[in-house]
This record gives structure tokens, sequence and C-alpha cells, in this order.
């Protein structure tokens, strides 16, 4: 029985999506349904037997604590946070809130349960921690990727609060023995990534014929991951990682935002060229605005220690994976159209 926090986001739902699919665990997901989850998301698989939803907020131990008591969980897969990083400069509180209270929450209520278990149980315990690679700051343009090795050194509200959290969860385990594993990721991308997000934010946009909006020069550079393999990866350093040991997940693949974007173009022209509203073409709509502040320039992973000691690579090519993601939005509008009017917030009634 895996604890997911979070599974009614872009990377939770795809996780548990996953472990349904590929594994035999059984798994009981938490959230709080933020603006961000979205339980049509697991419309799917949610009379599956092997899976349970629990509405409730990490910050709130007494409902934790409820969790763990019922489901007896043998491992915490900790995804729930505040994630947008724009978000995070406007108000950055509840990123404070979630990231790093809600982490520090959880991870009270788990050593108390995990003191609980017998000696077998409690080596065989795991607490996954899942960070980005935000925590380590920029790259100039010839500096090495990130390792597990390289200093913390956040930029945004956003990226200092994961990096909080991923010292919280190391000093539960150097002080407690909590048995943790943490794993620092590069952008995701692929189905069921909330709109306002650079990828999914640009496919929609172009088709709703508005401005395609991108910050400053457009040549910040970030290394893209398809959603599946993160989470492929995600669940061979639950299950092989060492306890203690991080793990940098990355897509070996670095693209300039531009770039990004002016792909999205190309694929709308070839895949629903008669759906342009008020112009000629998608690329038209293209408009530079002024930089985000404190705007990371460069991201970039070195993942060959997951490679090599878990055997784990990116399976998806970029642009076949980015094709498949336009098509997605364009072939689904049921599920973008409710976030878009909002309505998807009342499909969470009843189900709680
Ligand atoms: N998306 C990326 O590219 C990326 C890259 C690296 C790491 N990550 C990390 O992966 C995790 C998941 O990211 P995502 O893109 O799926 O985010 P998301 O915003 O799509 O999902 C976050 C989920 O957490 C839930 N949540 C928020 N606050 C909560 C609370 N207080 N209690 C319980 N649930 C709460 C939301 O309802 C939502 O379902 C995050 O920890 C993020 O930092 C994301």
């Amino acid at each position: 029985m895996i604890l997911i926090t979070g599974g009614a986001g872009f990377i939770g739902s795809t996780l548990i999506r996953y472990l349904l699919a590929h594994t035999q665990e059984s798994i009981v997901n938490l959230d709080a349904l933020s603006y961000s989850g979205n339980l049509d998301s697991l419309k799917d698989v949610a009379n599956s037997e092997r899976y349970h939803f629990v509405h409730a907020d990490i910050c709130d131990a007494n409902s934790v604590k409820q969790v763990f008591d019922q489901f007896k969980p043998t491992a915490v897969m900790h995804l729930a946070a505040e994630s947008h990083v724009d978000r995070s400069i406007d108000n950055a509180s509840a990123f404070m809130q979630t990231n790093i209270i809600g982490t520090f929450t959880l991870l009270e209520v788990c050593r108390e349960y995990w003191s609980t278990l017998t000696t077998d149980a409690k080596a065989a315990f795991r607490f996954h921690h899942i960070s980005t690679d935000e925590v380590f700051g920029d790259l100039s343009s010839d500096e090495a990727p990130f390792s597990e090795q390289t200093s913390y050194k956040p930029s945004s509200p956003y990226s200092a609060s994961k990096a909080s959290s991923d010292h919280l969860v190391n000093a539960w385990h150097r002080t407690y023995g909590l048995p943790v594993v943490v794993s620092h990721c590069s952008n995701n991308y692929g189905p069921y990534q909330f709109p306002e997000k650079l990828i999914p934010h640009t496919i929609l946009n172009a088709l709703a014929g508005k401005p395609l909006t991108v910050y400053g020069n457009g040549l910040q550079v970030r290394d893209w991951l398809h959603v599946e393999d993160h989470v492929r990866g995600l669940y061979q350093v639950l299950t092989h990682g060492e306890v203690g040991q991080s793990y940098n997940i990355g897509g070996l693949n670095q693209v300039t935002n531009i770039d990004v974007v002016n792909s999205i173009c190309e694929l709308l022209e070839q895949l629903a060229p008669e759906a342009k509203q008020g112009c000629q073409s998608y690329a038209e709509l293209i408009t530079y605005v002024d930089d985000r502040p404190g705007h990371d320039s460069r991201y970039a992973i070195d993942a060959s220690k997951i490679q090599a000691q878990l055997g784990w690579q990116p399976e998806h090519d970029f642009k076949l994976g980015l094709a498949a993601t336009v098509k997605w939005y364009i072939d689904n509008p049921c599920w973008w159209q409710q976030i878009l009017t909002g309505d998807y917030r009342l499909n969470r009634l009843g189900k709680g």
C-alpha cells in the first residue's frame, strides 16, 4: 500500500495510472484538490479495487494521521506541492504553507507511525520525496549539468520552498533514521498537465487565437522529460534506490523555450490547420513579454547515477512526445475546457 500525496495533479495522476497498470501495488491518494488537483485525470482508474482517494490537506496532522492508521502504508511518495513559479512570485504564502509546513507535518505523522512498525517493516518502509532540479538554481551555457553533488542555490520562492522541504526530509533521515529517498527531476511534459504551464498554455492559447507569451528573449533552456518516463524512474527509485540517497532524473534533452513554442506552432499547423482563429499562422501569435523576475536561464540534469545504479533511461523522443502531447490536447477538450471554465472544481463535490 503506497500513500501518494498530490495524486490528483499532473505527475501524481500519471504515477497512479502507471502503478495500477504495471504493478500490483495498492494506492491511497491523499490530495487537497487545490486549483491544480483534478479527479477527472483519474476517471479511468477511480473504480479500481486497488485505488482509494482521501480528500485531505497535508498540513492537517489529524487527517493525515487517520490515513496512516486506516491504510497502514508501506511507503509514501510525496508529490503534493504548490508547483508554479509565477504563482510563487505573485504570492508565496501557499508555497511556504504546503511545501514546507505540509512536508514537516507529513514527516512528523509518518515518523510517529513508522516508529510503531516491527523491525522488518521499519527497514522495508520508504519515504520518497519528489523534488525538482530548480533547487540547484541555474547554469550558464557552458556549465556542467546538475549532479546529485551540486550545491543548492534556489532562485524563486517556489524553488526555495522545495529546497527547504528537501532539507527537512534529509534531516528526518539523519536525526530519526526515517528511511528516505529523494529524487530531483527536470521539466515534465505530457497529457493532463495543468494549462498554466508552458506547453499546455501555448497549445491552448494557440487554439484560442490568444497571444503566445514568451518571457524575455525566450532563450531559457530547459531539460524536458516525458512524464511517463519520470514516473517509471520514480518507481525505480522507490523500489531500488538506496536509503538516504538522492537521484537526478532528466530527459537528456535541452531545448530553449522559444524552440518549444515554435515546435508547438509547427505541430498545430500540421494537426489543426483549420482551427486557427484570426491569424494566418500560429507563429504570428508569439508575443515577447518582460522576463520573469529571477528567471533561471538554464537547467540541465546529469542523470548518470540513476542510469548506472538503477538502470533507468528516458524512452520518449522529445519530438514524438511533443507531437503526441499536442494531439492529446486537441483530442481531449473535455478535460481542459472544464478547467478553463472552472467547472472541474464543481466535480469534486461528493468525491471526498
Ligand atoms: N511538473 C514538473 O515539471 C515538475 C518537475 C520536477 C518536480 N516536480 C515536483 O513534482 C510534484 C508534482 O508536480 P505536478 O507538476 O504534478 O504539480 P501539480 O500542481 O499538477 O499537482 C500538485 C498536486 O498537489 C495537490 N496539493 C497541493 N497542495 C496540497 C496540500 N496542502 N495537501 C494535499 N495536496 C495538495 C494538488 O491538489 C495537486 O493535485 C511537485 O512536488 C513538484 O515540485 C514537478
